[in-house]
């Protein structure tokens, strides 16, 4: 049976991790640019200022996503382009690069979604304070408005910003992603109220200010709790596991999603954060909590668990069970579970904002990149998420990570994930065995799939 008629098939990038041309028409610095900067960051010392350049080449890319038959694509802008201060001017050069780009991709019959942040913050801003700045949710939502005047006449599907989990987990507590800083937990805590209410303000900038009628949600991440077994117990402290607050970590969904769809923190995690949780008041949680069209969620993997005489209990994985080759392992089950457990609790539509693998791909002899692996799970994943959606989860699209190799953050130019090769020295790109495959899942709106049960 196909998937929905409307489902949405797309793939994803994010602006730091394919454009390059850092320092071109005028573009400020962001936090990456410092970070990849500093020697021992990020991994052979590697940068993006290059990336797959995709700025000059964004032609011949939409070209390329038009062949593989995608129908949408998620990217997002760099703020720093855009305003190369973070506030104040604009730059005319950095806006119209995506004013052409969503030309181009409405030419090609995609349909643009535009993510306003993915974590590429502007150095100029962070000197300011960056997250921590009680002016920074401002800051956003005046940046939002600049795009959203430019881009609303064309543009309808939006994401504010994408994984808080991670650019101020990562990049704020535990510093192995830019700006690298290692805050005390109240600080970071901080850091995340007033991303919350970036997100708030740049949500209700989005409503009042396009000229069309919106599509607005957030992407999360986390880590999905599964079910050891189908027993009602194990189901319910997979449940358990899959929102809890307790590891005293910033990687989870429910501090980040919880008050913008109901309005207040997590209960579990302001017992777990205890001191340093931030006072918010009434006026702040209402301000997070905007009305919201979908919730995106980005699903790699999961960890299972069974119930335990004190809880949930992690199940550890056998010693060779499959792992992709950044060492996620793959648990397809995640895109049942993750999808279902989200809506149980919000309740809204929801959109997989990313999902996909790294794998050791290269161009083989007969000039073809054979990657059965990615293929596999690409199926397998999608093959949950349909039974998740025949279970009644209200899951509207999916968008494959990535749709070309890219920098992969600290991680550099080490993992590919890419539906598309990229060769970094020629920047030749060639459509890989399971973009190909893609195409005829696309195609077949699903119908293709070789595997729709579980395993
Ligand atoms: C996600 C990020 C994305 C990419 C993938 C592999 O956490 O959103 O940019 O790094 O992981």
């Amino acid at each position: 049976m196909p998937f929905p008629r409307k489902f949405i098939w797309g793939a994803a990038t994010s602006a730091y991790q394919i454009e390059g041309a850092t320092r071109t028409d005028g573009r400020g610095a962001s936090v990456w640019d410092a970070f990849c900067a500093q020697p021992g960051r990020v991994k052979g010392g590697q940068n993006a200022d290059v990336a797959c350049d995709h700025y000059n080449r964004h032609r011949e890319d939409v070209a390329m996503m038009r062949a593989m038959g995608l129908r949408a694509y998620r990217f997002s802008v760099a703020w720093p382009r855009v305003m190369p201060r973070g506030r104040g001017r604009v730059s005319e050069a950095g806006l119209g690069f995506y004013d052409r780009l969503v030309d181009e991709l409405l030419a090609a019959g995609l349909e643009p979604w535009v993510t306003l942040f993915h974590w590429d913050y502007p150095l100029a801003l962070y000197r300011e304070g960056g997250w921590l700045s009680p002016e920074s949710p401002r800051w956003f939502s005046d940046y939002t408005a600049v795009l959203v005047d430019r881009l609303s006449d064309r543009v309808t599907r939006w994401i504010t910003m994408n994984e808080p989990q991670c650019f101020i987990g990562l990049g704020h507590l535990t510093g192995t992603q830019a700006p690298g800083d290692k805050l005390p937990m109240k600080k970071a805590l901080l850091a995340a109220h007033n991303v919350l209410l970036a997100h708030g303000l740049a949500v209700q900038a989005i409503r009042s200010r396009a000229k069309r009628a919106s599509f607005v949600g957030i992407s999360q991440t986390g880590e999905v709790g599964l079910p050891a077994t189908g027993s009602r117990s194990d189901v319910s402290a997979a449940r358990e596991a899959n929102w809890s607050v307790a590891d005293g970590s910033l990687f989870n969904m429910a501090w980040w999603t919880d008050p913008i769809l109901k309005g207040h923190y997590p209960e579990q995690g302001c017992r777990a954060y205890g001191k340093a949780v931030p006072k918010a008041s009434d006026a702040d949680l209402a301000t997070m909590r905007q009305p919201l069209d979908f919730l995106g969620l980005n699903i790699y993997h999961g960890n299972a668990f069974r119930r335990g005489k004190k809880g949930p209990e992690a199940v550890a994985s056998d010693p060779g069970d499959p792992r992709t080759h950044y060492g996620w392992p793959v648990a397809p089950a995640s895109m049942y579970w993750g999808p279902r457990f989200a809506h149980e609790r919000y309740g809204l539509p929801l959109v997989i904002t990313e999902n996909g693998m790294a794998n050791l791909d290269w161009v083989a002899l007969d000039g073809h990149v054979h990657d059965p692996q990615r293929i596999d799970y690409l199926g397998r994943y999608l093959g949950e998420l349909r039974l998740a959606i025949d279970s009644g989860v209200p899951v509207l699209g999916y968008f494959a990570w990535s749709l070309m190799d890219n920098f992969e953050w600290s991680d550099g130019y080490n993992y590919r994930f890419g539906l598309v090769h990229v060769d970094y020295a020629t920047q030749r790109r060639t459509l890989k065995d399971s973009a190909l495959w893609y195409r005829s899942i696309i195609r077949s709106r699903g119908g293709a799939l070789e595997v729709a049960a579980r395993a």
